[in-house]
Order: structure tokens, then sequence, then C-alpha cells
């Protein structure tokens, strides 16, 4: 089973499969093929993680996240009287070195069967024979008009006769046709160096980017062992820094564990205040402690570990909520060395994989590569620009995450797998910023607490909190009228709008009779192809 953000690319995934091909080899052609029809997130010029876990046991994690260019620095993107500014979000300037292509070839190599030509070739087909416009990316592709408009190379892409691709046409994509055709020859040198790299750096030029030849040649993607928690029987496998997806879903995991969700009823006001707290004191040690391990010691042990998190819910007050301006990051001890997609995939053999990558912002830095055919990231964007001052998400944080030279700016994206008794039992991850963190969970916590089918437990309405600001952000219907009553009674601030609060692609798996079910986020769209 595939299960991602676009049809095509969900059928791409499948025709691997049929044809022999692991979960894997499937990943690398559904990830591809999204970089093709689905622009907005799927991408080449991006980057992101892949947790991997086969049927012995094995686990990875590909961490394919972006770096700053080796020129970045701390206040890059202040003005001169040092405030942040918008170009760590649109233009070249907010473009980190892409990470997509290393990681996807890096898990293909160490972990798939297939060669690269065959898991490229229908993201080849579908750029070159150009595949139909819908709906959605139509109505992406007006909404941001605006800022899309300023990039010629962009608008000439995604354009017919000087309007922007209408649901329906055929949209044929030669320049990016090539591109993914240099990779399937040459590898990771068909897209970090020579023609690709050369059109990356000249557009660089054209518009005051920073990332240069060099930064393109040192660029490697990275195995990592996942960070590995349990949570009421089953194991959780999630993605270590630069992400905070695994950090952050094991702290709040295990904060509330200690509370007896399932007797406290399905979003009754007390459950919700219990996970709200935990969320908030998470994200207050996300903004303390967490960046890339390469650059900052993390008390990684610490904060997952199931002490501290009995620490971190002793302040917790039964009946009201702490404001957020007197909850700091805890103790966890001593120091050890909004366009995102997610897409996972099973096999016959029980390897799974869950993958999430992305661009940041929707179309990311707005700036297609003339000549190359594809966008690129302004993931520059989930460092911290300035201490204390939000990022898109509103995300806040400090030393931990300021800018460097070939650091990588912190993740929340959260690809992760659940095992029980040895063998996976689930996978799911999402979009959605600062808010993918919060909706794993609260899928894991429907699932293992509430005993949903994972379609059920995605499709209900959530709830984020993530600190600062201290809103409790509420998507409609998420709560009856008497606990939101009640929510405001223990002190909580409340969002209610029509933010959708992140989009899962998930799928279980029986572990008895090896049914799967997969399923897609009713707020996105998308398909889960099986055979
Ligand atoms: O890595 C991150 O945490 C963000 N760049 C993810 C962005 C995202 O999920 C946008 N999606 N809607």
């Amino acid at each position: 089973m595939v299960v991602s953000a676009h049809d095509l690319a969900s059928k791409a995934g499948i025709e691997i499969l049929r044809r022999g091909g692991n979960a894997v080899d499937a990943a690398v052609a559904t990830g591809f093929v999204l970089a093709v029809v689905y622009p907005e997130a799927g991408n080449v010029g991006g980057g992101g993680f892949m947790t991997i876990r086969d049927r012995s046991g094995n686990a990875w994690c590909i961490d394919f996240r972006e770096t700053a260019p080796g020129a970045a620095t701390r206040t890059m993107y202040l003005d001169s009287l040092g405030r942040p500014t918008d170009r760590s979000v649109n233009g070249h300037l907010s473009a980190g070195v892409p990470g997509t292509v290393a990681g996807l070839l890096l898990a293909l190599e160490r972990f798939g069967t297939m060669k690269a030509e065959r898991v490229l070739q229908p993201a080849i087909e579908l750029a070159e024979r150009g595949f139909v416009v819908d709906r959605k990316l139509h109505d992406s592709l007006v909404s941001y008009s605006r800022l899309l408009e300023h990039y010629a190379s962009t608008v000439r892409a995604f354009s017919r006769a000087g309007n922007w691709c209408a649901p329906g046409d055929t949209l044929r994509q030669p320049d990016l046709a090539n591109t993914l055709r240099r990779i399937a020859k040459e590898g990771r040198d068909g897209f970090y160096r020579g023609e690709t790299a050369r059109l990356i750096v000249e557009e660089m030029h054209r518009g005051g980017g920073m990332i240069t030849g060099a930064d393109l040649e040192r660029y490697e993607a990275v195995i990592r062992a996942p960070l590995a928690g349990t949570y009421r029987g089953y194991t959780i496998l999630a993605p270590p820094p630069p992400s905070s997806g695994g950090l952050c879903l094991l702290e709040m995991l295990n904060m509330v564990e200690r509370y007896d969700l399932a007797g406290l009823g399905f979003h009754s006001a007390k459950a919700a205040h219990l996970m709200t707290e935990s969320m908030k004191r998470t994200y207050a040690d996300r903004a303390e402690f967490m960046g890339d391990p390469a650059f900052v010691r993390m008390p990684v042990d610490g904060l997952i570990s199931k002490s501290y998190a009995a620490d971190r819910c002793s302040d917790i007050d039964a009946m009201n909520a702490t404001p957020s301006s007197s909850i700091r990051h805890g103790e966890p001890g001593e120091h050890e060395g909004r366009n995102t997609t997610h897409f996972v995939v099973v096999d016959s053999t029980g390897e799974v994989v869950a993958t999430t990558y992305t661009l940041n912002d929707i179309f990311g830095s707005k700036v297609a590569v003339e000549g190359a055919g594809f966008l690129l990231n302004d993931e520059m964007d989930d460092f911290s620009v300035k201490p204390g001052a939000p990022n898109l998400y509103g995300l806040i944080g400090g030393d931990a995450n300021a800018i460097a030279g070939n650091k990588r700016p912190l993740s929340s994206m959260t690809p992760t797998i659940l095992v029980k008794d040895g063998k996976a039992v689930a996978a799911l991850g999402a979009r959605g910023g600062s808010r993918i963190i919060t909706a794993v969970l609260q899928a894991i916590v429907n699932m293992v607490d509430f005993g949903m089918n994972v379609r059920d437990a995605i499709e209900a309405p959530r709830f984020h909190h993530q600190w600062i600001p201290d809103t409790l952000y509420c998507e409609h219907g998420a709560f009856g009228a008497s606990v939101l009553d009640d929510l405001a009674a223990r002190g909580y601030v409340l969002g209610e709008n029509d933010e959708k609060l992140g989009a899962i692609q998930a799928l279980s798996i029986n572990p008895d009779s090896g049914w799967i079910e997969g399923a897609n986020d009713p707020r996105e769209g998308g398909s889960a192809d099986g055979y």
C-alpha cells in the first residue's frame, strides 16, 4: 500500500511494488513523482526525513534536511534596525542547500533494490508528457500569485499564455524532465554537480541568493538511528534531531501516558487540558534545547526519559491552565554529545517507510530555477532568525537553533512507525509546520487510547498548543460548547478558527490478519492505493 497526497504519486509507488520493488523503491518513486505533480510541496529543491523499518526490525532514519549555505550568518535576515524581514521566507536568500535528491538516492542505494533509472521513470514521464492539473494546484497558484509573480522562471513553469494552469490543463515540465533525467543517469552528481548545479548557482546570482557550487558539492544526506520510545506497550520510532519531531513526540507521549486518557474520555475537557499542558511544556523545551546535533549538544536521553516526563508533569495543575509566561524549559539532565507532504509505504514483506519532505512554505521560496524547472525551498526560515522572533509557524528559538553556515535548521517533521510485539502496526506523519507533532500525537492517542481505526484517528478534529503564543488552537467541532466553556474557565485562551491543524497520511497493519488500511487526511486529499 502507498498513501500520498496525490493519486498519481500513490499509483507510481504501487506500480513499483507490483514489479517487485520493495517499500524503499516505492517510496523513492513516489517522492520523485510528487515533485512533478504536487509542486506546492513535493520537491527536488527541498529536504526531509525518511524513517525505515525492515521486516527484521532494523530501523533507520535518513536525514536529508537542507543545510544553510556556507556563508550564512546569524543576522542575515535582520534589517539595519535589527528587525526580522521576509527574506527568510520569500526569494533566493531563503533557500537552504537542497537535500531531497541526496536523501532519496541514498535510501535507494542502501535500502532499495532497483536502479535510479527505474524508479525515476514515472516522474520523468509525467514531467515530459504532462499531467492534468487539478483544482488544488490551480487554487494554490492563484492564491500565492502575488508572491510567485516576482519570479519569471516560476511564472513560466506553471502558466500558459499568461495564466496560471487551470484545472483540466495538461502541465508539461520539459526542464524538470531534463533535470530528472540527469539525476537518473548520473546519480547525485546529476544534481549537485554539472548542469543542474550550474543552473542553481546562476539562479542564485540572478536573485542575490547564497548557495554556491561548493555548498552543493558538500551536501550529504545522513543515515541516523531513529529515536525509539514506548507508549502503552507500543514502540514508537521517529526521527532524531535535526528534527524536533521525535524528541517532542516522545516527550509528549511520555507525559500523557501518565494519565488515563481513555477513562477521561475523548476530547473531554480534562483530557484536552492534560494533553495541552504536555504540549506547552514540550514546546518550551523545543525552543531552548533543540537544534542541529552537529552544532549543539542536546540532552536527548534526558528529554525522552520517563522520569523527566514525571518531573515535567509535576507542576501541571489538575484543574487550571498554567500561563505560558510561567512555563520555562525543564532540566533534562546532562548534555550529551507551511507546505510539506508526507507519504507512507508498506510492502508485502512488512517493510515500512514513512517519509515527510518539504519546501517549507507552499511553493517554498517561490523561486523556480531557470532552465531546471523546480522550486527552491525557503527552509532557512526554520532557523531562529532572532532570539524570540516567531517564524512562519509562530515558533521561537534561541542559540540552539541560531543560523550558522552549513548548519541544518530545526524541523518539526515526524515520520513515525508504531511497532507492537515486534511487528510494525502503523506508519504515519503529517504536514503543518509546528502542528505536525501535535497532529501525530493525537492520531497515536486516538488509535491507542481511544481504539479508533486509522481513518477515524486522523479525521478526528484536532487541537494544538505550542507554548508561545499562549493560545489553544481548536479546529471547528473539536470540542462541544460545554467543553469549550470548561476549557475557558480553566484559563485557556481559545483560538477557534478556520485553520486546519496539519494533514496526515497514515496506514495501519493488523498484525494477526495482515490486513492493511490506508487513510488520507480529508483536510488535504490524495489517495491510498493498494493491490
Ligand atoms: O521542517 C519543518 O518543520 C517545516 N519546514 C515544515 C513545514 C510544513 O509542514 C508546511 N506544511 N504545511
